[in-house]
């Protein structure tokens, strides 16, 4: 698979299967919005139970989207909750089977392990999602929810084209051994819930380190949801590494908002200082 380019993806995570008089919140319509923007990855997973909706989505635009899905987090019971990690090979070629299914389509782009096995040697999953994309059921090998010693040993079967980290100003934690693996191996790090699940741009207070990105935003005249995606945005060219960020938003003028971040320029000195909040390293 060629490298992966895209400015800024989509995370349909959160999109459910409804109908609605409001336009905004439209799933297709959000899906639509990204892609008449010129947003290509549109990112879901089985464990979203939303396939069937973001294949429905494409449908007739399947050229223009780089559709990756993920296997391997199985609920207990609702979304969120409780899961078991399922990475054996019968099950990754099971999984493979249902998510074309629900999606619609003959080929997934980009197919992830969503979660790190604690029983199942990542060699045997790896070798099994290669298979897929012998089978020509898969384009590219994806790894979510790993460790750096993980994607090493995933990559020396298969070449891994994409890590999906959560990287934001509060989750920095991929920034210690992943962001160097993945340097090396020259894989790209979809940086997902870039704005901490939507908590920056809940951010209204003058407290640090809230202040410090209020006063920014107001300098680029954004919000402080815009400038902690834009400081994402940023860690390719500050890290030397292909960066994609993954918001994701149930709202057409959210997907507006978050793609205006794309062009914030954050100086030097404004990247320093957001650098210096340093809230949580996990
Ligand atoms: N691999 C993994 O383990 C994993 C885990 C979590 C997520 N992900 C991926 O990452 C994607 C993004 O995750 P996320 O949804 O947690 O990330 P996020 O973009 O950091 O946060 C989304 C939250 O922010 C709100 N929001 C988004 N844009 C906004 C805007 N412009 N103004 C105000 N509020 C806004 C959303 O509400 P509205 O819907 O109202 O806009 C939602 O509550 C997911 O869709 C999924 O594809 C992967």
């Amino acid at each position: 698979m060629t490298p992966l380019a895209p400015r800024q993806g989509f995370g349909a995570m959160r999109l459910r299967d409804q109908t609605t008089d409001d336009t905004d919140r439209d799933p297709v319509a959000v899906i639509h919005a990204a892609l008449d923007a010129g947003i290509t990855m549109v990112d879901t997973a089985d464990a979203y139970r939303n396939e069937e909706l973001v294949g429905r989505a494409i449908h007739g635009r399947r050229d223009e989207v780089l559709l990756a899905s993920k296997f391997g987090l199985v609920w207990h019971g609702e979304l969120a909750g409780d899961f078991d990690v399922r990475a054996d090979p019968a099950y990754v070629r099971q999984a493979c089977e249902a998510s074309l299914r629900r999606l619609g389509v003959e080929v997934i782009d980009l197919y992830y392990l969503h979660h790190r096995s604690e029983t199942v040697p990542i060699e045997e999953t790896v070798g099994a999602m290669a298979e897929l994309v012998d089978q020509g059921k898969v384009r590219g090998l994806g790894l979510s929810n790993v460790t750096a010693n993980d994607l090493r040993r995933a990559h020396a079967v298969h070449p891994i084209v994409a890590l999906q980290e959560q990287w934001s100003l509060l989750q920095r934690g991929v920034e210690q051994e992943l962001l160097p693996a993945a340097a090396e191996l020259g894989v790209t790090i979809v940086a997902h819930s870039p704005t901490g699940h939507g908590l920056w741009h809940r951010t209204r207070a003058a407290d640090e380190p809230d202040a410090v990105v209020g006063t920014i935003a107001r300098t680029h005249d954004a919000t402080a949801g815009q400038v902690a995606l834009a400081w994402v945005h940023h860690r390719e060219h500050v890290h030397n590494v292909p960066v994609v960020p993954l918001p994701g938003t149930t709202r057409v003028s959210h997907l507006r908002a978050n793609l205006a971040a794309c062009d914030i320029r954050l100086s030097d000195d404004e990247l320093r200082q957001l650098d210096s909040l340093r809230v949580v390293r996990a």
